[in-house]
């Protein structure tokens, strides 16, 4: 986690550099660490890809990209290029890897800091880090060489294993970054904030008290024309479940950390994730469903179904809407149900957790005027607003005695004031060496042990997830997660917002 100005010198190498993910948050978040002063004057930015741009060719078109931005200021911009060069080449040929070597011996001014930033596909993991090796890339003898590593980290348990195996054949642990940049949210930060900073949620943070917690993450975009990705190698399991959602899981859940250092913090986490409860795969539906968005309208504009996606196989069943119901078999959690989904091409885009809590042992006020008994729900927004609110019930001013629902409600942030982006604080922590904010393998295995026995039965499923339309809030099935317990999705933070 960042805190204070960095100046150290070093090079930022990013492979697959005209891709989707450096052109949109990779290089903007650099640009905006430039701005803010965390590069030092001698830091340089090698893009590599297959795409023949020059040095010069490559910086004229980061430039453009990053002027079609808000925020953008063209001196700053102006700058930030002179920092960028580009090598083009193939990551499956041994003479990239010679001539990367050279760019970073001759550039000496990098102080032999390098930090080699896979914006590629999973595939190619294990090749690059073969070819940096062969070229005597990642040894430190003069410097740091710290590899970071986009999710998912293996499509399986088993592939995650193989990759690990292999990753760590060349890299020592301390080197390897892997991001997940749900956790660099400010608002997903905030969570332990607020549960670590105050006292007032602690007391009531656990199994007496909670009746239970949702993690929702809803997009309004479908598969983006990454669907080679998606369908292949991702389902909303995969691409959010196994990293993003459960990552928050293991925020709310852990217990206090003893320091904010790295290693005590995954500690705790990793703790939540090994101790969640396999999936009853007998009853599978009352603990996990899927579905696929079928054509809709979106924000009032048609919109295809997932099988007419460009890129998507004929008849996929690669599932776009996930809904999981988890209990941690701990003192603090035992019984409380975590429900957790994510979808695409939902109504709204928002991620929120909502956290409602048990009904008072005695009902005082069901003998007056007209009741409705209202639980307490703590709503955390994640985006579009960071906010939390708190729902309590509260006297409707008169003769009678009744009760409503009234809002104690506070935006985290003030108008005008900048977030930061969640590649800023995770690129700046590389710079800095701190990876509390990055995954330890264990955690990334112990995800996978929850979630890869429900994509397997799901594998052998031979019927289409159900389909929900495109523009809604997924398939009414989802509901059945609940069982009879009288619970229900919340899909906003506004009062009565589901429920
Ligand atoms: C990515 C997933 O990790 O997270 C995408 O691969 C998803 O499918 C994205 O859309 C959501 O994150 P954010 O920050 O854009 O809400």
């Amino acid at each position: 986690m960042s805190c204070g100005c960095v100046g150290i010198s070093h090079a930022y190498v990013i492979f697959g550099a005209t891709g989707n993910l450096a052109v949109t948050k990779l290089l903007p978040a650099l640009y905006q660490l430039h701005c803010a002063g965390y590069l030092a004057d001698d830091v340089e930015i090698l893009g590599c890809g297959r795409t023949p741009f020059t040095s010069e060719t490559w910086r004229a078109e980061v430039r453009q990209q990053l002027l079609a931005r808000d925020e953008v200021e063209t001196v700053a911009l102006d700058n930030f290029v002179q920092r960028l060069d580009y090598l083009a080449g193939s990551l499956k040929d041994a003479a990239f890897y010679q001539s990367l070597g050279e760019w970073i011996g001759n550039d000496g001014e990098c102080a032999n800091n390098v930090i080699f930033y896979l914006s590629i596909s999973p595939d190619l993991y294990v090749e690059v880090t073969e070819g940096l090796a062969a070229a005597h890339l990642l040894e430190e003898s003069q410097g740091f060489r710290r590899m970071v590593i986009e999710k998912p980290f293996g499509h399986d348990l088993e592939s995650a294993r193989t990759l690990q195996h292999s990753l760590s054949e060349h890299l020592k642990e301390e080197q390897i970054y892997r991001i997940d940049h749900y956790v660099g949210k400010e608002a997903v930060q905030n969570l332990l904030v607020l549960r670590f900073a105050n006292l007032i949620l602690e007391p009531l943070w656990n199994r007496h008290h909670i009746d239970h917690i949702q993690i929702t993450h809803a997009e309004t975009v479908g598969v983006e024309g990454r669907a080679n990705y998606y369908d292949h190698s991702g389902g909303a399991v995969r691409d959010m479940i196994q990293s993003h959602l459960l990552q928050v899981m293991a925020l709310l859940a852990m217990e206090p950390p003893v320091s904010l250092e790295a290693e005590a913090l995954r500690n705790e986490k990793v703790k939540v994730l090994q101790s969640i409860r396999p999936v009853d795969l007998e009853q599978l539906e009352m603990y996990a469903i899927r579905g696929q968005y079928a054509a809709g309208e979106v924000k009032g504009q048609p919109v295809p179904g997932y099988l007419q996606e460009e890129g998507v196989a004929a008849g996929s069943h690669t599932e776009s809407y996930a809904a999981m119901k988890l209990y941690i078999d701990n003192w603090r959690w035992k019984d409380v149900p975590f429900y957790l989904r994510t979808g695409k091409r939902l109504q709204e885009r928002r991620s929120l957790v909502a956290v409602r809590f048990k009904q008072p042992p005695m009902q005082l006020f069901q003998g007056s005027g007209i009741y409705q008994p209202h639980p307490n729900w703590l709503l955390i927004g994640i985006q579009p607003e960071d906010a939390v609110r708190m729902e309590i019930s509260a006297k409707v001013p008169g003769l009678e005695m009744r009760t409503r629902q009234i809002v104690m409600d506070a935006s985290v942030s003030t108008p005008g004031e900048r977030k930061a982006e969640a590649y800023e604080e995770l690129l700046l922590d590389v710079i800095k060496g701190d990876r509390s904010l990055f995954l330890r393998y264990d955690e990334v295995k112990a995800a996978w042990v929850v979630v890869d026995p429900v994509m397997q039965r799901w594998a052998q499923d031979e019927q289409l997830p159900l389909q929900y339309p495109a523009g809604g809030w997924g398939p009414k099935a989802a509901e059945k997660i609940f069982g009879d317990s009288g619970r229900a999705w919340r899909h906003t933070l506004s009062c009565n917002g589901g429920e």
